[in-house]
């Protein structure tokens, strides 16, 4: 009921708000939260950008404010914010920098929170579950703060992570959102094509990051947008690459280095052209030739083929022949 949802954004602000008084002004906050946040390079600005905010090490520090604001814990726990163990109820969330995860109006939907420990015992980000007001498949992390400049500059960059999303903000990129970890949705990609319908994948330089990159792009052409991709250096994200250089530079950068879907597959799966094994190169060929008969279009694909041949040095009309098989299966 809309009753009950807006008493779920009524308790998530609450929250945020919370988080952000702790980070600002406890001692804990400021000395362990606001000192890493620093440490990762975000300026102050950029912490009040994106509301980051801290929650205290403690069982209850959520839990103890809010009651005494008078919310049920019935409300918390339907908001993702408390978890219950037999009768004992405590905070998700406890000593960790929080990025609160708001709709496109703007509004706190989820939270994800960060760990400061290095050690492995715990997972390095825990999330808010599904609520009622939080479908994480149908939403993306920063499309309130990008949304306009996604307008403006008719393109998406799609990053994984929160903190890619914040410092590429901060180095001047501000049209930039995160599918937060998990695989792009249909939903998701129809969120951004209300605004633009071109997108640049800039996922993380591992293994994880381009397989996650050859999934995104897939499913984005799939759901007829224009698609490019960006790579970073080994074990780079666009968080900690945007730190090694100037605004300008790292601006510079994305736009030389976004290559359309098929240079971007050509080029990751020949390792930059120095496999050159005819056995590799069919396999190239048949991945590529895959990801073209996703596209409705059929002039994008017939485009898409001409410029696959070029590249790949074979045929049109096989190409072709292979394409249309692989519509014919799929019909
Ligand atoms: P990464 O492992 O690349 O983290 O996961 P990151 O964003 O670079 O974070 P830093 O720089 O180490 O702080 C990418 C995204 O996947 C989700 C988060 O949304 C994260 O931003 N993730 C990752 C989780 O939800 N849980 C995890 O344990 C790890
Ligand atoms: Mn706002
Ligand atoms: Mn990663
Ligand atoms: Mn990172
Ligand atoms: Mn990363």
């Amino acid at each position: 009921a809309q009753n009950e949802r807006d008493s779920l954004f009524i308790i998530l602000n609450f929250a945020s708000e919370f988080f952000k008084k702790q980070l600002f002004q406890s001692e804990e906050g400021k000395s362990i939260g606001l000192s890493y946040f620093k440490e990762r390079g975000f300026n102050e600005q950029t912490i009040k950008t994106f509301e980051l905010g801290y929650s205290l090490d403690q069982w209850d520090g959520l839990l103890k404010e809010a009651k005494s604001k008078g919310y049920s814990e019935d409300i918390l726990e339907k908001a993702g914010l408390i978890l219950r163990q037999e009768n004992k109820k405590y905070d998700r969330f406890r000593g960790r920098v929080m990025f609160p995860i708001q709709n496109v109006a703007g509004k706190v939907i989820a939270f994800g929170a960060r760990t400061l420990r290095s050690d492995k015992k715990q997972p390095k980000y825990i999330n808010s579950p599904e609520t009622d007001v939080y479908h994480k498949s149908n939403i993306l992390y920063g499309i309130h703060q990008a949304r306009q400049a996604i307008r403006n500059e008719d393109l998406c960059y799609l990053v994984e992570g929160y903190t890619d999303v914040i410092s590429m903000h901060q180095a001047g990129v501000h049209n930039v959102v995160a599918s937060s970890g998990t695989s792009l949705t249909k939903e998701q990609i129809q969120l951004i094509s209300r605004y633009t319908k071109n997108i640049t994948v800039l996922y993380d330089g591992d293994s994880a990051g381009i397989k996650a990159s050859f999934r995104g792009i897939d499913m984005i052409l799939e759901n007829d947008l224009d698609v490019r991709a960006v790579v970073f250096p080994d074990g780079q994200d666009p968080d900690s690459f945007s730190r090694t250089m100037t605004s300008d530079a790292f601006q510079e950068y994305l736009k030389s280095n976004a290559r359309d879907f098929i240079t971007f597959k050509t080029d990751i799966l020949t390792d930059g052209g120095k496999q050159t094994d005819p056995t590799k190169k069919v396999q190239v060929i048949r991945d590529i030739i895959e990801s073209i008969s996703l596209i409705p279009d059929g002039i994008k694909r017939s485009v898409y083929v001409s410029a696959s041949a070029n590249l790949l040095d074979v045929e049109e009309q096989v190409l072709l022949s292979e394409l249309n098989k692989l519509i014919i299966q799929k019909q």
